[in-house]
C-alpha cells in the first residue's frame, strides 16, 4: 500500500473543507492558536511512516489523553474500574450533565469527561506521583522525553471550567469521587494540556493497534484482551454524540480532542494521528474526520 501517496492526495481533497468550522474558543488559550493548519502521521506495524503537512508540530492533544488514562486505569484497577463508570455510548455532548444526575454520578464511560474526572481521580489515589508517572507513561508510548503540559492550556481551562467543576461536584456528591475536588480537577485539566505531534501521537497510539501482543511499559501493563478492548471503547465511545458517524464514515477505532486532533488505529494494521483545529459542532476536527474518511475510503481498510 503506497500510504504516502494516498495522504498526499488526501491532503489535496481536504482543500474544499479548509475553512469550515472553528477552533474551541472556550478554552481561552486554544483561542489563540492559528486554525488553518494541517498535519497527518501514519506509523505501520511494520515500522514504517507516512507524514504530509505539520506532522511535526505540537498540539493541545486535549480529550486524547482520556485514551491513556484509560490504559492505565485499566492496569492498575482491572474490571474493578467498570463498577465506577460504565462502557456504554453516550450519545450526549462530551461535557454533559443530564446522563449523570440520571445515573447517580456513573459515567456512562470512560472516555466522556465525568468518566475522565473519576479516571483522574483513580490515578490520584493509586499513584505515589501522578502528574510524573502519566506523562512519563506517555513518554514511553511515544518514545520522546520532551513531550510536556502546557500549565498556561490547563490554567486557561480551569479558569473558565465551570461545566467539568459541576460534574466534579456531581460526582462527589454520589460518593465517586475520593479526593479533593480542586486537585482532581487541577489534575484533569493538566492531562488535558498535554501537546504532541501527529508523528508522536501516532507513535504513541501504535501500542494500541497491536491487540496480539500483551503491553508494558513500565509498571503500567495490559494483557492482549484489555487492549482489544481498549479498541472497542474507542469504537464506541472516541466521538461522544458522533461515534456513530464516526463508524458510519471512517470504520477505526479511535479518539479526538478539542485541540483539532484525532488518533485512530487500524488493528494490526496501523495507527493514525491527523490534526487541524477547526471543529464541527459536536467538537470533532472537520478536517481531520475528512481526512480519515478519505484515507478508509481510499485503500479500502477499515474494521468493516
Ligand atoms: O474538559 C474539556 O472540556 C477539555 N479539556 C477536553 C474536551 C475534549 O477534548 C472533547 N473532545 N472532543
Amino acid at each position: 500500500m503506497n500510504y504516502q501517496e494516498i495522504l498526499e492526495h488526501v491532503c489535496q481533497e481536504i482543500q474544499p473543507f479548509s475553512k469550515e468550522g472553528k477552533q474551541a474558543d472556550y478554552i481561552p488559550a486554544l483561542a489563540k492558536v492559528n486554525p488553518d493548519q494541517f498535519g497527518i502521521c501514519l506509523h505501520t506495524i511494520g515500522g514504517e511512516t507516512f507524514a504530509v503537512g505539520k506532522a511535526t508540530t505540537r498540539f493541545s492533544i486535549q480529550s486524547i489523553s482520556k485514551v491513556f488514562a484509560l490504559a492505565m486505569c485499566l492496569s492498575l484497577e482491572g474490571d474493578e474500574l467498570w463498577k465506577r463508570m460504565g462502557k456504554e455510548p453516550s450519545g450526549t455532548a462530551f461535557n454533559s450533565l443530564i446522563q449523570l444526575e440520571e445515573e447517580k454520578g456513573i459515567p456512562r464511560n470512560p472516555f466522556i469527561n465525568a468518566g475522565a474526572i473519576v479516571m483522574t481521580d483513580i490515578l490520584l489515589s493509586k499513584l505515589a506521583n501522578p502528574e510524573e508517572e502519566f506523562l512519563s507513561f506517555v513518554h514511553s508510548l511515544c518514545g520522546t522525553n520532551s513531550v510536556s503540559y502546557n500549565e498556561e492550556v490547563a490554567r486557561s481551562e480551569r479558569s473558565r471550567g465551570y461545566l467539568n467543576a459541576a460534574i466534579a461536584n456531581m460526582l462527589k456528591y454520589y460518593h465517586n469521587i475520593e479526593n479533593d475536588i480542586e486537585r482532581v480537577l487541577q489534575f484533569y485539566f493538566l492531562m488535558c494540556s498535554v501537546e504532541m505531534s501527529c508523528q508522536e501521537l501516532s507513535k504513541a497510539f501504535l501500542s494500541f493497534a497491536n491487540h496480539k501482543k500483551s503491553f508494558q511499559y513500565n509498571h503500567i501493563m495490559l494483557t492482549s484482551s484489555q487492549v482489544k478492548r481498549m479498541n472497542a471503547i474507542m469504537q464506541t465511545c472516541g466521538f461522544y454524540d458522533e461515534a456513530g458517524e464516526f463508524s458510519y464514515l471512517v470504520g477505526l477505532p479511535g479518539k479526538s480532542g478539542v485541540g483539532g486532533g484525532i488518533a485512530a488505529i487500524y488493528p494490526m494494521r496501523y495507527s493514525v494521528a491527523v490534526w487541524s483545529p477547526r471543529l464541527n459542532p459536536k467538537g470533532n476536527s472537520v478536517m481531520g474526520m475528512k481526512a480519515l474518511e478519505l484515507l478508509t475510503t481510499e485503500t479500502q481498510e477499515s474494521i468493516f
